[in-house]
């Protein structure tokens, strides 16, 4: 029987360089101790699902490479992140690339999961905050289905249109989600499509949409501070939430009103139906 693989997953952080100086304290507290306890869970990855900083600001990714790198060396944990319409609006794609010294987007394989990690932000802009797959990943994505089919986690930033909360709202989607719907239907006929972006924890199944997947939506963790957790077997994958301490909660309402353009909602621990426990894989 081949081993379950495990994932430690957050939402949109929004790290903010622009707050006035007397809150920047707080601020840094809040992040390091909530990278510390993203990074103390026990998982084989540990992944970050866009939106990771504000403005994309070179400053605002020093601080964010800089903690979690310390955090992914002392806890010895393999750490990848996608890219988030935020996290390129004061430098190009191309620069923060070269700065987080990163590939756009990737895949990592084990012998019983890949899992797939998409860039789907359009290059920096302050008035459009759709999401994209562009061409060069539409094909690599073909590509890949050709060389072999096996259970599949697919990591965006932004949400498949009509999928979890929000999705139906404008920009608040990948605007060619019909064609990444063929690419993963292609890839596996069951999986997991993980997403952020619009902030309110959300998951849905593929029923109406793509049947054999699962949509889930990450809440951004200065409204909610919660991770999630997928263990993935042969046999089903389990999912769950962590919450993180609750203090950290408390910390983000001390600064996070003076983030500009911050989309702050009441709503981002989701509904209770929304709970997801375990997810049955199909028996060939
Ligand atoms: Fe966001
Ligand atoms: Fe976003």
């Amino acid at each position: 029987m081949s081993r379950t693989i495990r994932l430690a997953v957050m939402g949109d952080a929004h790290y903010c360089n622009e707050i006035p100086n007397e809150h920047a304290f707080i601020r840094d507290a809040y992040y390091r101790q909530l990278f510390r306890e993203f990074f103390t869970l026990d998982a084989d990855v540990h992944i970050l699902l866009g939106d990771i900083t504000h403005w994309g600001h070179p400053l605002e990714w020093d601080f964010v490479l800089r903690t979690t790198s310390e955090l992914s060396k002392q806890y010895d944990r393999q750490f990848r992140f996608i890219l988030g319409n935020h996290d390129t609006l004061r430098q190009s794609k191309e620069d923060v690339l070269r700065q987080t010294d990163s590939p756009r987007y990737a895949v990592d394989e084990f012998p019983n999961l890949r899992i797939v990690y998409l860039d789907t932000t359009k290059e920096s802009s302050y008035d459009n905050w759709g999401g994209l797959v562009d061409e060069e990943q539409l094909d690599w994505l073909d590509e890949m289905s050709r060389s072999k089919n096996q259970y599949t986690i697919v990591c965006g930033h932004h949400p498949i249109v009509q999928t979890t909360a929000g999705s139906d709202h404008e920009m608040m989607s990948i605007d060619n989600s019909r064609e990444v719907l063929q690419k993963l239907a292609k890839l596996s006929p069951e999986g997991l499509y993980l997403n952020g972006h619009n902030h309110i924890h959300s998951a849905v199944n593929g029923t109406d949409t793509l049947p054999g997947w699962t949509f889930v939506q990450h809440s951004a963790v200065l409204s909610a501070p919660v991770f999630r957790r997928y263990s993935v077997s042969d046999e089903a994958v389990h999912v769950s939430s962590y919450h993180a301490d609750h203090d950290l909660l408390r910390q983000s309402e001390l600064f996070r009103g003076l983030i500009l353009g911050y989309g702050h909602t009441d709503k981002a621990y989701g509904t209770s139906e929304m709970i997801l426990t375990t997810l049955p894989r199909a028996k060939d």
